[in-house]
């Protein structure tokens, strides 16, 4: 098998079992090519932000999110819309993730400072999650993570995408995920050959 070279976390913006974003995260993870990791992380175990917690120290689960974040390359989010903006378990996990450290050598950034994210989402409803997704890269542009602007993946039809298989969208609906997952490795992989070029 051929080394994974880039690791991929993916995010789904819902708690639920057979969650449609879910499933786009499960087809990133089908689709990835060859030396191209995506892991599934669900946020159920994220508690609510309370500055008074962090200020004993981060949660055991929080610690966890933190290192799985900064030992990504890259972030997928998949995001449900929830009355016209994003679920509140996945700003919840953003508020957490975006907080820098105490201590340590200046500057201290957060985990998701300069992280590439690629957003998908899917509903349906006939919203295609397009406020729910303009909000997340908005919230996403205030703690510095490098939204990759294109493609955009804002789908509706979920039941019918969803009909043959609880779990895994249609084909034509993996085909859109790939172009994602196409446009972000490609981001990437520019980024560390201008790394590599600095050095
Ligand atoms: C929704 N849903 C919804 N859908 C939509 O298109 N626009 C919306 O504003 C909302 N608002 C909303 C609020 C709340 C509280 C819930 C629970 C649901 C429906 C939502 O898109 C649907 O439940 C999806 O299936 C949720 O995504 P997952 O869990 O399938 O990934």
């Amino acid at each position: 098998m051929a080394d994974t070279s880039i690791r991929i976390l993916g995010i789904p913006g819902s708690l639920r079992e057979h969650s449609y974003n879910k499933g786009l995260i499960r087809a990133a993870q089908k689709i990835a090519p060859a030396g191209v990791e995506v892991t599934m992380y669900p946020l159920h175990d994220i508690p609510f932000f309370n500055q008074d917690v962090e200020d004993i120290g981060d949660p055991d689960a929080v610690v966890r999110f933190k290192k799985a974040i900064r030992e990504a390359d890259a972030l997928l989010i998949s995001t449900p819309q929830y009355n016209r903006s994003i679920p509140g378990v996945l700003k919840n996990a953003i508020d957490w993730a975006s907080r820098r450290p105490r201590q340590g050598p200046e500057p201290r950034r957060s985990v998701l400072d300069g992280k590439p994210v690629a957003i998908v989402g899917i509903t349906p409803g006939k919203s295609f999650t397009e406020p729910a997704q303009i909000d997340l890269r908005e919230i996403l542009s205030a703690v510095y993570c490098q939204v990759i602007p294109e493609p955009e993946v804002k789908l509706g039809e979920a039941t019918e995408r969803y009909a043959d298989n609880p779990e895994l969208p249609d084909e034509a609906t993996c085909e859109l995920v790939r172009e994602v997952l196409d446009e972000l490795v490609t981001f990437i992989q520019r980024a560390n050959i201008e790394e590599a070029a600095a050095d």
